[in-house]
């Protein structure tokens, strides 16, 4: 109803879905809207079909009170916290499934993992209605991919990319950094070390990725706790592995620090 009165009044209305447990990341992004939108709804849904077997369902954190306090103070509109029974009433067997962009990266490891999250970025599209819809480049490869399924099922909404909000050390802003000791969050900051070294290498004129992507391995393994999931550097549009750097290229990192895996990357387009 609200977004329908203001969309009839031609005014513009944001959108900024969220799993909740908002820190200054997803704050970026409600700004953003906020700034840019007449109207903000925000969605807090802990989407369960983005979740494998063994993953972090149960125990992701659900502070909603918190959660609802800073949409207040961050001037949200309204804020859609359906459960997973009003989201998902009868057995799910409609899926969005968005090939090629989802095989790569995270969706490698993490199979069905991408299916969920078009699946309930499309239905909370729907139910929402907004203009604009709000990602964050954290998520690189979610953002393309919600990109292309907007594109291709003709989903009337614009997608706005965010840039990664850090902390002082340089560790990208993530609902998982609450999983770390004090100890594994200071071995979690070589992620970023990691990329920003690789960004050095290619504005140094390294166009070798097996060079550039040993060296980043290299600095990840100078803290034992960490486990590497993938050290990849793609094309930053279809994802696809490149030898040489080329144009616009997503250098992205996935590691296990503890109980946690972590996620983070850098776009580098040499001209
Ligand atoms: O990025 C997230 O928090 C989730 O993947 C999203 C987009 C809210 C879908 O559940």
């Amino acid at each position: 109803m609200l977004v329908k009165a203001a969309r009839s009044e031609g005014r513009k209305v944001g959108f900024v879905p969220t799993m909740g447990a908002l820190h200054v990341g997803h704050i970026s992004l409600i700004e953003a809207a906020v700034t840019e939108c007449d109207c903000v709804v925000v969605s807090i849904f802990v989407n369960p079909t983005q979740f494998g077997p063994g993953e972090d369902f149960e125990k992701y954190p659900r502070p909603l009170e918190a959660d609802l306090d800073i949409c207040r103070k961050c001037g949200v509109d309204a804020v859609f916290v359906p459960t997973p029974e009003q989201m998902y009433p009868t057995e799910n067997i409609t899926w969005v499934n968005v090939e090629k962009l989802t095989e790569t990266l995270c969706g490698a490891s993490r199979p069905g993992h991408f299916r969920g999250v078009a699946t309930v970025c499309a239905k909370l599209f729907n139910i929402v209605g907004a203009d604009v819809a709000y990602f964050g480049q954290k998520d690189a490869q979610q953002a393309v991919v919600i990109k292309r399924m907007v594109a291709d099922l003709n989903i009337p909404v614009d997608i706005v990319v965010c840039p990664t909000v850090r902390e002082e050390s340089g560790l990208a802003v993530s609902s998982r950094n609450k999983y770390l000791t004090e100890e594994q969050k200071k071995d979690a900051t070589l992620i970023y070390k990691s990329l920003q070294n690789c960004r050095e290498m290619i504005e140094a004129g390294t166009t070798d990725i097996g060079t550039i992507t040993t060296d980043m391995r290299k600095i990840l393994s100078q803290a034992p706790s960490i486990q590497i999931e993938y050290v990849s550097i793609v094309d930053a549009e279809s994802l696809q592995k490149l030898d040489k750097i080329i144009g616009k290229v997503l250098a992205a990192v996935a590691v296990r620090i503890g109980p946690a895996r972590l996620i983070d990357n850098i776009v580098v387009d040499i001209k």
